[in-house]
């Protein structure tokens, strides 16, 4: 308490020259960052807890638990089971005014940890059939961590905060079982951006190839979004001698694969948008002398538009259906939205960028490349305006080409990360709500 008194004095002393509520918002600031650096020894304890139990999507009951002791803890109304095993804590702060939401997910992942952390899971399941290890391999336990962390510190100030705050804690970001409804899609059909309806929503991701200080984002589309889709080309079979008395689904289905990559060299402005269309799987046939009856495709289309995902969309089924007819044969396309653009709201991401600068210094703050990897933080950006960025894991002086990366059994980041992880995601809310 005493520390936090004596930062409340030196905010103010600083601020006499700006208006009142400006020293009231810097104030605030101080506190929160003292508040924050306090934090660190708990945020490591959660975390090294959360990554030895890991927990795969859609069954993070063990991490939930935690999270709703710790949130109702500090006096916020917690809600469980949103979305399955998610978790809500509602903060409302003293003062009148907006809602802003903080977003972590929880999940790990199928991996059996090589990281030789004394940490490390050892933690076994069974994912589609399969025997496997669990693995906290792409940092959502920091996640998770840090938005406690933050949970705690907007906790202390609570009285000054102008407007209430929403953490979700959020499961299966990595996605559900083939078929099944989850994470933040599910989260948001259950009603987690209203009762109180939010009005902006902020998510950070660590990331094991940016070092420890830095925080990264970028405007508009930052991360891609993800769609499958399948090609089933139908044709005729036929003795792999006689071909001419076939409808050759091998050959129509080759001549698709090859116009595909049309698409995004040649219909898509790529002075506007990056672009992707890959053709993951090829089936066709069991004998090498038999020409089969048909042939099934299936890919990834990543856009970071939705004007350009719509193009990409309409170019599939036009070609697909135009080169099977020049075949004679028919072509069945499926393409299933899976995740959509992560997409930075520029006028939230220009009024929010002061507060990252402050957070960790003008000169660790950059705008990075888009990134082709998806994120589904981008369902909460669908209906209302959002900014995710990533925050720097990697020891300083490590080589980033050599760091093991996210997804991979020996995947780690550096603790020292956590505390700009706090305090930015704390002041982040702080700041959104004192903005009139
Ligand atoms: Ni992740």
């Amino acid at each position: 308490m005493k520390i936090v008194t004596n930062a409340f004095a030196i905010g103010l002393g600083l601020s006499l020259a700006t208006t009142g509520a400006q020293a009231q918002n810097a104030a605030l600031n101080t506190r929160i960052a003292t508040l924050a650096a306090a934090e660190q020894s708990k945020v490591v304890a959660w975390r090294r807890d959360l990554h030895e139990h890991p927990e795969l999507g859609n069954e993070e009951t063990r991490t939930a638990q935690l999270i709703a002791t710790q949130l109702k803890s500090w006096g916020l109304e917690v809600q469980t089971g949103v979305g399955r095993t998610g978790v809500v804590g509602i903060l409302r702060g003293g003062k009148p005014g907006r809602v802003v939401a903080l977003r972590a997910d929880m999940d790990g992942l199928p991996l059996t940890e090589t990281s030789g952390l004394p940490f490390a899971s050892v933690v076994k399941a069974t994912y589609l059939g399969q025997p496997v290890g669990v693995m906290h391999a792409c940092g959502h336990d920091t996640h998770v961590a840090m938005l406690l962390g933050a949970a705690e510190v907007l906790s202390q100030v609570k009285k000054d905060l102008p407007g209430t705050v929403k953490f979700i804690f959020q499961p299966a970001e990595e996605g559900s079982l083939p078929g099944v409804v989850g994470g933040a899609k599910l989260m948001v059909q259950e009603g987690v951006l209203e009762k109180p309806k939010v009005d902006a929503i902020f998510g950070l991701h660590i990331w094991a190839s940016t070092p420890v200080g830095q925080l990264t984002y970028r405007p508009r589309g930052e991360m891609a979004s993800s769609d499958r889709f399948t090609i089933k080309v139908m044709g005729k079979g036929a003795h792999g001698a006689k071909p001419w008395a076939s409808i050759d689904p091998v050959v129509t289905a080759a001549e698709i694969i090859t116009a595909l990559q049309t698409i995004v060299s040649r219909q898509v402005d790529l002075t506007q948008d990056a672009a992707v269309v890959t053709v993951g799987t090829v089936q066709a046939g069991v004998r090498y002398n038999v020409i089969p009856p048909d042939a099934t495709l299936s890919g990834t289309i990543r856009a970071f538009s939705p004007e350009t995902q719509q193009r990409i969309w309409a170019a599939i089924r036009r070609t697909a259906a135009g080169i099977a007819a020049a075949n004679g044969a028919t072509a069945e396309v499926g393409i299933e939205p899976y995740v959509p653009v992560t997409f930075n709201d520029p006028a939230l991401t220009a009024q929010m960028l002061p507060t990252l600068q402050r957070a960790a210094g003008t000169d660790n703050v950059h705008e990075i490349k888009a990134v082709t990897g998806a994120e589904d933080f981008a369902c909460y950006q669908e209906k209302i305006p959002g900014l995710f960025f990533f925050l720097g894991g990697m020891a300083p002086g490590a080589d980033p080409a050599t760091v093991a990366d996210h997804h991979t059994a020996g995947f780690r980041v550096e603790e020292s990360a956590f505390p700009l992880g706090v305090k930015t995601l704390a002041t982040l809310a702080a700041d959104y709500l004192s903005r009139k």
